[in-house]
């Protein structure tokens, strides 16, 4: 698997009138098989960096090595994204690469995600969590050594966003990839992360480690002490 070190990776925009500087200088090492939450105020380069590092955006200055052979991505995204005249079944397929006989693969992917009972709906009829399953399937088909999250579950409702989570951990456990999840949610990202970056104006303001084991007890002491800390950074 393969490690990932940014070294004063800068990426500007010109909008009317200014330049801004979504990431600027942003120095990290994100380790083979771990899992990183990012976490910082609307604008503050998260999408961006995301899009760094999946190849979509290149950046102005500094640069992304990765060690061993080019590492497959995967990037996710807030809304699903689905077909609407495509079942959950055909959305996945689409996004599986190899052609010909992975239909064991496909069966074995809805299940992991719990798709299996849902494969023949179509979009209009599933929950917004079914919808962001089936949008999960699909990041994990290329089997992705890096899969790259952008709040994921930003728009469910807090049972279901629970749900996910506790789900995304056994399936990054079960499939041993590197995680990187865009959160606006503290307690999902200490939940969930080896480290939880913060970011500010385009860099990283604090890391925090979060050596609890897993699963975490959200309501012990120490993870509510870690949350306040990574609060207080945020809006202090
Ligand atoms: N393609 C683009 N063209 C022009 N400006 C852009 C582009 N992409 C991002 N920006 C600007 O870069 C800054 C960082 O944007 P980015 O989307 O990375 O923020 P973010 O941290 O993901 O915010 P949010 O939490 O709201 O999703 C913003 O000021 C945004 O307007
Ligand atoms: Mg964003």
């Amino acid at each position: 698997m393969a490690e990932i070190v940014l070294s004063g990776v800068s990426r500007s925009f010109w909008n009317p009138g200014k330049e801004i500087a979504a990431v600027r200088n942003l120095n990290l090492r994100i380790p083979s098989g771990g899992f990183i939450g990012i976490i910082g105020k609307s604008g503050c380069g998260k999408t961006t960096l995301l899009k760094l590092l999946a190849g979509l955006e290149q950046p102005d200055a500094g640069t992304i090595q990765c060690t061993g052979a080019a590492p497959r991505f995967s990037l996710m995204f807030q809304d699903p994204r689905l077909l609407p005249w495509l079942t959950v079944e055909q959305n996945v397929r689409l996004a599986f690469p190899a052609k010909g006989r992975f239909q064991k693969d496909l069966d074995a992917m809805l299940d992991l995600v719990g798709l299996g009972d849902w494969k023949g709906l179509f979009p209009r009829k599933l929950s917004g969590g079914m919808a962001q399953r089936v949008a999960l399937a699909r990041a994990l088909c290329r089997k992705p050594q890096i899969l790259l999250l952008d709040e994921p579950f930003g728009a469910l409702d807090a049972f279901t966003r629970k749900q996910l989570r506790e789900e995304l951990s056994e399936i990054w456990k079960t499939l041993a990839m590197t995680v990187i999840l865009v959160t606006h949610d503290i307690e999902e990202a200490v939940y969930l992360s080896d480290e939880v970056i913060q970011m500010k104006n385009g860099t990283i303001d604090a890391a925090i480690k979060v050596e609890l084991s897993r699963p975490r007890d959200c309501r012990s002491p120490e993870f509510q002490r870690i949350c306040r800390n990574i609060e207080d950074t945020l809006f202090g």
